[in-house]
């Protein structure tokens, strides 16, 4: 199982970017707000963009933004591995993930916990992974949704009757107990679970 850690909750990100770029974790998870699709807003991308400072791990960046169109060709600068959208906005979503590939990065679409998996199937020839939120978009440190355990399997059944390889994963309230619901995804975001803890590595590995 591949681990993607958000430090969405950090209060000392400089601090804890640095710890875990000593850990074997796979990606940063770059959770993105824009104030509009749900109610909190990160911060600017002049000042997120300085993350490549303290971390030399891929970023998986996640934007939970009504228009990715102007966000994407600045994440895309960065050493980003996948940039996921949600496939609730009201925007040309296809074109917006034909953007992505156009800079060699994979795509991703996030689909929140109330969503019909069903939803995501005109998307399928253009996704590279799938992110199935298991808490409401917009904040850490929630309890994770057990209908999520559903959730997977439809999405690995979808992709397999659509004969997609699209990775499965897995995003809020991800923890040691919680984890055992998603055997069926291939990564898992874990944010306060993580980042609360006085040993990150310790954490990363009881996730695997
Ligand atoms: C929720 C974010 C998640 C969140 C995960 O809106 O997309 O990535 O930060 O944090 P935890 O693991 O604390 O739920
Ligand atoms: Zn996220």
């Amino acid at each position: 199982m591949k681990v993607s850690a958000s430090f969405l909750s950090s209060k000392d990100l400089v601090r804890d970017l640095r710890c875990l770029n000593e850990t074997d974790v796979d990606y940063i998870h770059v959770d993105i707000m824009d104030g509009k699709f749900v109610k909190n807003k990160t911060m600017p991308f002049r000042e997120m963009r300085n993350i490549y400072k303290y971390t030399s791990k891929r970023l998986d960046v996640h934007l939970m933004v009504d228009d990715p169109i102007s966000y994407i060709p600045l994440y895309a600068e960065l050493n980003t591995e996948f940039i996921t959208i949600h496939v609730e906005i009201d925007t040309d979503i296809e074109e917006c993930l034909k953007m992505i590939h156009s800079y060699s990065i994979k795509t991703g679409l996030a689909i929140k916990p109330n969503t019909k998996v069903n939803e995501l199937i005109p998307y399928l020839p253009f996704v590279d992974m799938i992110l199935i939120m298991s808490v409401e978009p917009g904040c850490g440190g929630q309890s994770f949704i057990p209908e999520t355990k559903e959730k997977i399997a439809e999405v690995r059944d979808l992709l397999a009757v659509y004969q997609s390889k699209a990775l499965i994963s897995v995003d809020g309230g991800i923890n040691n107990l919680t984890c055992s619901n998603c055997g069926k995804a291939d990564i898992l975001v874990a944010g306060s679970y993580i980042i609360n803890s006085d040993n990150f590595q310790e954490k990363i590995t009881s996730l695997r």
